[in-house]
């Protein structure tokens, strides 16, 4: 059902500045989702087409690479053939004169079969530098390009929008297209629920291909930050697929360690207990946001330790506004997935208040909403210490 909310894409820093400061209650926008189921497009949209020419990269997709922001991975599927790997890249459209080797992968789900997949991290780069890059070779090589994050201060700027749960219906484009009108945007933290291939027979892997296609648009040229929600899960032992996660594994990877290591127990756990990215965020006076990418996904035993691990590392002198993705919210009046993820609030929400966790993004609830302060309350609005909280989009 729905839509992302036209808030929630694109109003992106302002939005977030919004919830920081002001986070009054009520009517936000006069955009109203429809009621109703959402429609997929077709599989012959215009915006899932492959680019021309024989075995031409498609479904270009980059993700910011390390801790400080100067690296990127840069990641393609080719169809045909493996192709290249390699990334060509530099600060001047006329002389990609730097070149970044990656590698390729494949992987099966029931009767699917992916293309190559390619990821090739591009390294050491230059703050808040626009790059152009290259994948593919030949007559089908194609040309985008990055802009690289500023160096992490207390007064620099960086506009971001969240997005989450977005799919691939005729909604999924409306948003996606509100989202892009924000010409400011740099980056998108992504809440989760990428594809909803899992809704289709058998998983159908080419659902993963087609959105891809869609995102591309965007995609290749601003870094998307990712944490995974339940519709990445993929665990379906009807199907002979038990190890979770795989198809987001092996075409969205982050620098950090990935979730996908855990025993498949685990996985019945992660819908109403997330998973999580961490952000060390600085909010400067002026309003902008930088955003100091901070970790990846949880480690050793479950987000546990991770976190636990995790939330003393943050220096909040370099980092003095903290922002968490998750996908599952901890406070949710909408009666769709009321309280799912109140497991997990009991056991992390405490570190979010001990480690002043300024702001919570989340999907998974299809409906917008934002909290004044709140924490570790049985939903009771007002109490002064605590985070915002924000819900958006389609419905799962
Ligand atoms: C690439 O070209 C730029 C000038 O456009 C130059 O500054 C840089 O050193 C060159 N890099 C390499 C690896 O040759
Ligand atoms: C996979 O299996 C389903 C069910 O048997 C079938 O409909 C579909 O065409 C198959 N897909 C491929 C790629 O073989
Ligand atoms: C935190 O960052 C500040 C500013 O860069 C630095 O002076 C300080 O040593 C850092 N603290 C720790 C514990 O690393």
């Amino acid at each position: 059902m729905g839509v992302v909310n036209r808030i929630g894409a694109a109003a992106a820093a302002c939005a977030v500045l919004l919830l920081a400061v002001a986070c009054h209650a009520g009517q936000t926008s006069e955009y109203r989702r429809q009621l109703g189921q959402a429609m997929d497009m077709p599989i012959d949209a215009d915006v899932f087409r492959p680019p021309p020419g024989r075995n031409a990269p498609q479904q270009v997709h980059i993700t910011q690479g390390d801790h400080d922001g100067t690296a990127m991975i840069i990641s393609w599927v080719t169809t045909i053939e493996p192709g290249s790997s390699t990334v060509l890249y530099g600060a001047s459209e006329d002389s990609l004169n730097c070149s970044a080797k990656g590698k390729h992968t494949q992987y099966t789900f029931y009767n699917y079969t992916s293309g190559y997949i390619h990821h090739s991290t591009i390294k050491k780069l230059e703050f808040d530098t626009k790059y152009y890059y290259a994948v593919g070779t030949g007559e089908t090589r194609r040309k985008f390009w990055f802009r690289t994050p500023p160096k992490s201060g207390p007064d620099v700027p960086y506009t971001f929008g969240p997005l989450g749960d977005l799919g691939q219906s005729f909604d999924s484009n409306v948003a996606l297209a509100h989202y892009e009108t924000n010409t400011k945007a740099q980056a998108v933290l992504f809440v989760g629920d990428l594809t909803y291939a899992d809704n289709y027979p058998y998983h159908d892997n080419t659902r993963w291909d087609t959105w891809a296609r869609f995102v591309e648009r965007n995609l290749a040229y601003q870094p998307w930050i990712w944490t995974a929600g339940n519709h990445e899960i993929d665990f379906a032992p009807e199907l002979g697929e038990t190890k979770p996660l795989q198809p987001f594994s092996q075409r969205y990877p982050t620098p950090y360690i990935g979730f996908w290591q855990y025993s498949t127990f685990l996985v019945f756990h992660l819908k109403s207990l997330c998973l999580c990215h961490c952000f060390g965020i600085i909010l400067p006076h002026n309003g902008n946001i930088l955003l100091q990418y901070k970790v990846g996904l949880e480690a050793e035993f479950f987000p546990y330790k991770w976190l636990e691990a995790e939330f003393p590392k943050v220096n909040r002198s370099e980092t003095p506004w903290l922002i968490v993705l998750m996908h599952a919210p901890w406070y949710n009046s909408y009666n769709y997935h009321y309280m799912e993820g109140e497991s997990m609030r009991v056991m992390y929400e405490p570190w979010f208040v001990k480690y002043k966790v300024d702001l919570v993004f989340a999907g998974h609830v299809h409906a917008y909403e934002r909290t004044h302060r709140i924490s570790n309350v049985a939903y009771l609005p007002g109490r002064p210490l605590g985070q915002v909280y924000s819900t958006r989009n389609r419905e799962s």
